[in-house]
């Protein structure tokens, strides 16, 4: 198992970039281990914690639950829930924020500050909460057209009511604004870390309506749906 010990700054993670290959090498190790890791190893779970009230190296300013909530639940408007999401796709956003293959300002800073350890013990501990979520932020209700869009185009990955497969993550009680912002990044391939650009061809499939009608209604869906025997 890999696991560099010593904490990365960003300016010494710049210089480990240039090894591309030693990176990759590595995310593949820990792809590896975060599936070893078992979320219920007290160990883990407290230190992962840690991370989450206070931020590690970086301070308070990159404390997860200022932004996604003390439940892990998000803000209901541009930061995700995290509460009960895979382990594995929470770790890879975390490397992916920091490589750039997903930009975003505020992330890669929160996620440079973490070397790969402590992204694998925070990732195990968002998904070891229960689901959580904010109610939709808006009253506006989706076209009852949305559904069978969804049935049609997403839900082979996203699942039944976008409780997620292997193949796809989460997506039921996201916030709209999120979910939104995530298609768009794609459409314009902005947001780049999906294995064989998946998410790139969906998303560009989307007209604006048909995104905003999506958002409107993978966030309305409840964390527990009823979900029908298939
Ligand atoms: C200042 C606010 C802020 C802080 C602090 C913050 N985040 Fe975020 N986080 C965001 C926003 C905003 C997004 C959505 C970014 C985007 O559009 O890609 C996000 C996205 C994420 C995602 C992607 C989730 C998904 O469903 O794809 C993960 C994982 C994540 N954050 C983990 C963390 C962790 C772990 C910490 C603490 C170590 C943290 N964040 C701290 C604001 C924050
Ligand atoms: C062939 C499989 C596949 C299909 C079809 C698909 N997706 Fe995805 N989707 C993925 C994968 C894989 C990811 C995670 C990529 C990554 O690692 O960041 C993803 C991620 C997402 C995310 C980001 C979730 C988050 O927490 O940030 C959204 C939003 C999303 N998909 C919406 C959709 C919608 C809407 C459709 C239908 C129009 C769709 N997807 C169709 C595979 C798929």
């Amino acid at each position: 198992m890999f696991i560099d010990p010593s904490p990365h700054r960003p300016g010494r993670l710049r210089h480990r970039l240039r090894e591309g290959t030693a990176v990759l090498l590595a995310c593949i190790a820990l792809a590896a281990c975060t599936d070893r890791m078992q979320p219920t190893d007290d160990r883990w779970g407290r230190s992962g914690e840690l991370i989450a009230m206070s931020g590690g190296e970086g301070g308070a300013r990159y404390a997860c639950a200022t932004c996604h909530g003390t439940r892990g639940e998000g803000n209901g408007f541009d930061a995700p829930r995290l509460a009960g999401l895979p382990a594995g796709y929470l770790q890879k956003q975390m490397e992916d924020y920091a490589l750039g293959l997903r930009p975003h300002a505020v992330m890669r800073d929160v996620a440079r500050f973490l070397d790969s350890h402590e992204r694998v013990l925070v990732a195990n501990h968002y998904a070891a909460l229960p689901p959580q979520a904010l109610p939709p932020a808006s009253s506006e209700t989706p076209d009852p057209s949305a559904a069978a869009l969804y049935a049609d185009a997403c839900q082979s990955c996203h699942g039944v009511a976008g409780i997620g497969t292997a193949e796809g993550p989460p997506l039921n009680a996201q916030p709209a604004f999120y979910l939104a912002q995530q298609l768009q990044d794609w459409q314009k391939s902005k947001r780049r870390n999906d294995g064989r650009h998946v998410m790139v061809e969906a998303a560009q499939r989307l007209d604006p309506e048909q995104v905003r009608q999506l958002s409107l209604h993978l966030a309305r869906i409840p964390l527990h749906p009823v979900v029908a025997a298939r």
